[in-house]
């Protein structure tokens, strides 16, 4: 089969200007796409601001023959967002994918959590999402096709001690993501989700010299994949790191059903209700129910 090929689509990065974003950006411009290398440019925490980092991925890209423009602004208000969406369409005249990456991370375990670690890392992370996909989501409907990919992580999807702000945030993009994959389906606009691992500025003090071999490039190719016109799917999650990919989902067990159903009734089927065998993993609301109908008829 042919090579997965990117011709002449217009791909926002946002936080594109190292780690994990770059490593998309670089790959998605080597495959022929026109990126906007988004970064603020500040901290891990997201303390200031600098040009650097962005212009020094558009000049990679440039000196690899391909074709970027830098974009400083934030993700982290609408007015971001807006300008992020404006550089796309004012520099190459469309938008057709977006990789929404930025991230800045304030640990600490939740009885210590300030308002000042939770807001700055929702605003980044789960509004971010919105105030940059948004602008861009009208254009998509009318052209009729749009990729999106958002970063989330396995702090959120399965719990991690420290980051009950980081890990609420990344849940958020799930549900961002389930709903925009069914609000999107009639205009090809398919929307999937990453939750990846890699050592990079934000997780080198965690991961340490043993986990050299998580690298960023292990990470791109779902997102590649993703962001492609061929992508199979949308509204999935997938689970990603040092060369292995899997899939990771929502489901539901068949249940207990009573129409008489009490506390104690409950206590007294808790292993039934809990139990995985023939569990269904519904693609939206609407299954969830019909699955649920089956337990009830
Ligand atoms: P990184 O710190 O190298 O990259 C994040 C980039 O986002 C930075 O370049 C930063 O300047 C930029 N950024 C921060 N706030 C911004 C804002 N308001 N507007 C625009 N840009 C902003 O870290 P890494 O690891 O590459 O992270 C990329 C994404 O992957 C993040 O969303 C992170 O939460 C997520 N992730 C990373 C994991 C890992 O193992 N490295 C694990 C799970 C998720």
């Amino acid at each position: 089969m042919a090579d997965l090929g990117f011709d002449g689509k217009v791909a926002i990065i946002t936080g594109a200007g190292g780690g994990l974003g770059r490593s998309h950006a670089l790959e998605l411009a080597k495959r022929g796409a026109l990126i906007v290398v988004n970064d603020l440019g500040g901290s891990v925490d997201g303390e200031g601001g600098s040009h650097t980092a962005a212009q020094k991925v558009v000049d990679e890209i440039k000196a690899a023959g391909g074709e970027a423009v830098a974009n400083y602004d934030s993700v982290a208000t609408p007015e971001g967002g807006a300008a992020i969406v404006k550089t796309a369409v004012d520099t190459f005249g469309k938008v057709d994918i977006i990789v929404n990456n930025a991230g800045i991370l304030r640990d600490t375990s939740f009885k210590n959590m300030t308002p000042d670690q939770v807001n700055p890392v929702l605003d980044v992370h789960l509004r971010g999402a919105f105030y940059v996909t948004q602008p861009a989501w009208q254009l998509m409907r009318d052209q009729g096709y749009g990729r999106i990919i958002n970063t989330a992580s396995a702090a959120g999807i399965f719990g991690n001690f420290g980051q009950t702000n980081y890990g609420a945030a990344k849940m958020g993009l799930v549900g961002l993501t389930r709903v925009l994959a069914v609000e999107g389906a009639k205009n090809n606009i398919k929307v999937n989700a990453i939750a990846p691992v890699a050592k990079t500025r934000m997780t080198e003090e965690l991961f340490g010299d043993a986990m050299d071999k998580l690298t960023p490039e292990l990470v791109t190719p779902i997102v590649t994949y993703l962001a492609h016109e061929d992508c199979p799917v949308t509204g999935e999650v997938y689970s990603v790191g040092g060369g292995r990919v899997a899939r990771i989902f929502i489901g539901v067990t068949p249940g207990h059903f009573q129409a008489d159903l009490t506390p104690e009734a409950v206590r007294d089927n808790f292993d039934k209700i809990r139990d995985e065998t023939g569990y269904g993993v519904p693609e939206n609301l609407n299954e969830e129910m019909m699955l649920a109908f089956k337990t009830m008829s």
